[in-house]
């Protein structure tokens, strides 16, 4: 087998949760005392994403270590008559620091479109909570080979005339809609490729600079088993973990892959 190439140590890793929509307010905080201790010694910063019900609770029960709550979405407006919506400044009042935005559930499901990602990304920024956009194709998409075109026009549509300055915060989450929840994960080679072309086309219109500063996680079917050999990719940066959050026991194996 190839033997990858070390990863860059200068990036920074950050490996993430995403509870989606599960647990109650007892559960989140057991979990989130029984992981804090541990996140210490973790091989990559680690973030969790809870609904927003749990928010104010898990950053309760995260103060005092390294662990940073955040939440799964968001409105693109600062406040008004949106019956049902949560506006970016009620996330950093309870305790979020960052919310994930554009994941494929929420595209697929909520019929959420580039346009409306980038204008949820320009809030988040403005306000100053950190921004995970997650990008990825369908399977259809892969087998067509419009895997490239399409991460590229989510990216542009998503990222829009924001500056590398303004997006000095963004984490960028690579998510093959086809390995979301389905034991499917993407090989190493697969991902690793995913990511460099995405670092190589927001390089061309960012920057070089922004682009290799840039954290890209992987996220789809990630578990202890794989976690280790993604994060060993020169491009992989970090990891948006579905399912496998949900058990701390099973999420702290992988943020000590
Ligand atoms: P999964 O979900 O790990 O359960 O595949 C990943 C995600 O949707 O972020």
């Amino acid at each position: 087998m190839e033997q990858s190439v070390e990863h860059p140590a200068s990036r920074e890793r950050v490996i993430a949760g995403n509870w989606k929509m599960y647990k109650t307010r007892e559960e989140a905080v057991a979990y989130v005392k029984a992981l804090a201790p541990l996140v210490g010694s973790a091989l990559a910063k680690v973030y969790l994403a809870v609904p927003y019900t749990l928010i104010h609770s898990a950053a309760e029960a995260a103060k005092g270590s390294t662990l940073v709550i955040g939440a799964q979405n968001m409105n693109d407006a600062s406040e008004g008559a949106f019956t049902g919506e949560i506006a970016a400044k009620m996330l950093l009042d309870v305790g979020a620091q960052f919310v994930i935005l554009g994941h494929s559930e929420r595209r697929q499901r909520f019929n959420e479109d580039n346009g409306f990602i980038h204008r949820k990304i320009r809030r988040a920024l403005q306000d100053g909570l950190q921004p995970i956009l997650c990008i990825g194709e369908t399977l259809e998409e892969r087998e067509s080979n419009k895997t490239e075109a399409i991460l590229a026009e989510q990216l542009t549509g998503c990222l829009g005339d924001l500056t590398s300055g303004e997006l000095a915060p963004l984490i960028l989450a690579y998510e093959p809609v086809w390995a979301i929840g389905t034991n499917r994960t993407a090989t190493p080679e697969i991902a690793q490729k995913a990511h460099q072309f995405c670092r190589s086309y927001l390089s061309e219109k960012w920057g070089t600079a922004f682009a290799e500063a840039l954290v890209i996680q992987y996220g789809g079917s990630v578990k202890p088993e794989n976690a280790a050999e993604l994060m060993s990719q020169p491009d992989i940066d970090g990891l948006l973990v579905g399912g496998a959050s949900l058990d701390v026991e099973t999420f702290n194996r992988i943020i000590h892959f």
